[in-house]
């Protein structure tokens, strides 16, 4: 079967410096895959490239999305072919409120434009299960969000884009125990809405993967896939660290 998502061997720079030398991973649709690793290891890199973020330039290898090579397409043709990135730390997009960036959005997905009343009505019902207040929608992006606000918004654009393949980074970082399960129940009921949905998630803990059950783990470090496995492999990881493959 066709990958939903698949990387093979890719080498990637940021300020020619070389950052990731060599990745390869695939996740087929309906997959959830974990990247974990120590910081500063390249999976913010790794995403990044992947949505072909200008910033990080790929010097080697393919990224195929689907049976689409979009190693060189720019990051908008990529998202409007499937696939999403939230952000790690959004930044503040000044007089824009949330619905009408969703608005923009979901547009330039669909190939069509959406009136203020369907995207608003396509957000009530994300905004309730994510326990967000209906005023969010008229809020400025990302200005003055507390850090459970950001994570529950990038679950929302998430679910608002309805992506084939979505990529989380460390989405479940800075929020309490009640938020992350929030999160990761958004996360979970995308996923019974799209049972195609290829989910590429970066996190430091166990508790959302025991919610999310990942098919299979990927460790990073230093730019390199070093070791793979099922769940247990974070499991694992949480016990004993990335010790025995630091140098
Ligand atoms: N935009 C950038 N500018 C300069 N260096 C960067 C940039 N993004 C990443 N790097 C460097 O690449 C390495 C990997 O970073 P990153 O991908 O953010 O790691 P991780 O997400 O695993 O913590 C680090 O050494 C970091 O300093
Ligand atoms: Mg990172």
């Amino acid at each position: 079967m066709t990958s939903a998502i698949e990387i093979r061997d890719l080498i990637v720079s940021v300020d020619a410096s070389e950052i990731l030398h060599g990745v390869s991973l695939a996740v087929a649709p309906g997959k959830v895959h974990a990247v974990m690793g120590p910081n500063g290891s390249g999976k913010s890199t790794l995403l990044n490239a992947i949505a072909g973020n200008p910033m990080y330039q790929t010097t080697s290898g393919q990224v195929l999305l689907g049976d689409e090579d979009i190693t060189f397409s720019p990051p908008d043709v990529r998202a409007k072919a499937g696939l999403f990135l939230a952000f790690q730390y959004p930044e503040a997009v000044p007089g824009v409120p949330v619905i009408q960036f969703l608005r923009q959005a979901m547009s330039a997905r669909r190939g069509t434009d959406l009136s203020v009343l369907e995207v608003r009505i396509a957000m009530m019902e994300w905004m309730q299960r994510l326990g967000m207040d209906p005023s969010f929608a008229e809020r400025y992006l990302n200005e003055g969000f507390s850090g459970g606000e950001k994570k529950r918004n990038e679950v929302l654009q998430m679910a608002m884009l309805d992506p084939q393949v979505a990529m989380l980074d460390e989405t479940d970082s800075g929020l309490d125990v009640d938020a992350m399960k929030v999160v990761a129940r958004g996360i979970e009921a995308l996923r019974g809405s799209n049972a195609d949905l290829a989910i590429l998630i970066v996190t430091h803990y166990q508790r959302i993967l025991d919610i999310l059950e990942p098919d299979r783990v990927h460790v990073l470090v230093n730019g390199r896939v070093v070791d793979e496995g099922d769940a247990s492999l974070a499991r694992k990881l949480e016990r004993k660290g990335y010790e025995q493959w630091r140098s």
